[in-house]
């Protein structure tokens, strides 16, 4: 089956076209084409996103990249599907792409799915991932073997979850953010520190210069014996710091703040995996982008011998492709999304 999804729920315009094929055991996908226009540039004067220009530009770009793609694969006749995020998100911007999406399935004739991005996020971990082999073949991919049961922590700029998975259909959520999401926390300290939107990129950019023990920001519900998180209170100590210490050297706080956050997500997702009996540990959503976050738990989880899973890279922050997986996801299980921008939805 070819779908052919479309997500507009933030400050990102994305179209893709992914191949999807088996059932819920042994489902596999192909992503065809997988275009992504930022808005970064749009928004970065304020700070943040700013929906009504979110919608402006996603307006522009949406007939753009469906251009591109239908000039790439010449067929875009032979998608079974169309496929777009109906939440969670800005409302104005989810509106954009659901509407683009309506209008073109009903010009081809194709049915429309409607798709989660939380569920979307999540899935990404079922994409084909590069391997590290040294084959001739140009982009070598494999479908990653994930064994249940797992734990995935799903780490966006507006949520932080984790999850217990039972199968690809079931999971329980263990916890999740009661403030900040820790991209939020990102992005709120990275302001507070001169930088510009987004700002998890940027503080991992400027961390690689400083030391990650410089400043012992608080771990906030580190000891908590729950799978909480709340990032509110160390945007504060970052704040009052700064306010203390004029001088501090940027790439230290940047390191110190990295780290602090990286130890509470890796600690509780770990804790949950003992607990839990996990066989793997999936990590995703933008934040899955850290490369210090990706180390870390590749690191414990290689010293409990357990599997862990991250998307490549241009999967972690917002795609499309991702969008195609929810959906197909979605109609094998028989689970169908109404049609409408559900800014509040989540896992
Ligand atoms: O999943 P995503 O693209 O959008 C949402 O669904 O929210 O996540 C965006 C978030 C932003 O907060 C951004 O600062 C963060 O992901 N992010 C990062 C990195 N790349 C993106 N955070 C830390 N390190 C990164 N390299
Ligand atoms: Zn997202």
């Amino acid at each position: 089956m070819k779908i052919l999804a479309i997500e507009t729920s933030c400050d990102e315009t994305a179209i893709a076209l992914v191949e999807a094929s088996g059932g819920l055991k042994s489902s596999r996908f192909k992503v065809l084409e997988n275009f992504v226009s930022s808005q970064i540039n749009v928004h970065r004067p304020f700070g943040g996103v700013v929906p009504n220009l979110a919608k402006r530009e996603h307006l522009k770009n949406l007939p753009l990249l469906l251009e591109e793609l239908g000039i790439r694969q010449q067929a875009l006749g032979k998608i079974d599907a169309i496929a777009v995020t109906v939440g969670p998100g800005l409302e104005p911007a989810l509106w954009t792409g659901i509407e683009f999406a309506k209008k073109l399935a009903q010009d081809l004739r194709k049915p429309l799915l409607g798709a989660n991005h939380m569920e979307g996020h999540l899935y990404s971990n079922w994409l084909p991932v590069r391997i590290n082999s040294k084959s001739q073949a140009p982009n070598p991919k494999k479908t990653p073997n994930i064994r249940f049961p797992a734990v995935a922590l799903v780490v966006s700029g507006g949520h932080t979850i984790l999850l217990y998975m039972t199968s690809l259909t079931k999971w329980k959520k263990l916890g999740e953010t009661r403030d900040d999401a820790a991209g939020e926390a990102f992005d709120k300290i990275a302001r507070l520190l001169g930088l510009p939107y987004p700002g998890g990129p940027e503080i991992q950019k400027i961390a690689a210069k400083g030391s990650p023990r410089a400043i012992d920001f608080p771990r906030p519900m580190l000891n908590q014996k729950n799978y909480e998180f709340s990032f509110s209170g160390l945007k504060t100590s970052v704040l009052y710091y700064l306010r203390d210490n004029p001088k501090a050297k940027k790439p230290d706080v940047a390191a110190s703040v990295q780290q602090a956050i990286i130890d509470v997500l890796v600690k509780k997702t770990m804790r949950a995996a003992r607990e839990f009996g996990a066989k793997s540990v999936l990590l995703c959503g933008g934040v899955a982008a850290n490369r210090a976050l990706r180390e870390n738990l590749q690191l414990t989880t290689n010293d409990l011998r357990l599997k862990f899973f991250v998307p490549d890279f241009e999967f972690n922050t917002d795609n499309a492709a991702m969008i195609a997986v929810a959906a197909y996801i979605g109609s094998l299980r028989g689970r169908k999304y109404r049609i409408t921008a559900q800014s509040n939805l989540n896992l």
